[in-house]
């Protein structure tokens, strides 16, 4: 998965935490695509799970923090999100077969959207949120 700046929302913690995970999702392509071991994708994916769990508490306390007004259904979907991919360990756990291309895509396509349609609009919600609050010294409890 490929970085774009398109991709920024303009909040610093969140935007380095987005480029972490396409790393992540790189770093599991590659090990995808060089044929490794199904213990060895589930370490990766693992890893992947564990930070964006971190993640999504961060860029909630963000919402939060300005009182974003949809909150709920926001977290409605990274809980949506960490089931599918709890599900994807357990398939490997029970050593199904993996269909990488289909992991992949179905990753990077769901971080590139939820970041251009759901993110974006806690970038624009801080930025009213600043204008408003000229006191506001742009730091997230
Ligand atoms: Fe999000």
């Amino acid at each position: 998965m490929e970085w774009y700046d398109d991709y920024n929302i303009d909040v610093e913690l969140i935007d380095s935490q987005h480029q972490e995970l396409v790393k992540m999702i790189t770093r599991l392509q590659d090990a995808l695509s060089s044929g490794a071991l199904n213990a060895e994708i589930a370490t990766v994916l693992k890893f992947l799970v564990e930070y964006t769990r971190k993640h999504f508490k961060d860029e909630e306390k963000v919402m939060a923090a300005i009182g974003f007004a949809e909150l709920e259904n926001h977290k409605n979907l990274h809980g949506r999100l960490i089931e599918e991919v709890k599900n994807i360990l357990l398939d490997l756990k029970k050593g199904k077969p993996i269909h990488a291309y289909e992991l992949i895509d179905f990753l990077t396509n769901w971080l590139m959207n939820h970041i251009r349609h759901e993110d974006k609009k806690i970038g624009r919600a801080i930025e009213k949120f600043k204008n408003e609050n000229s006191e506001w010294d742009g730091s997230f409890p």
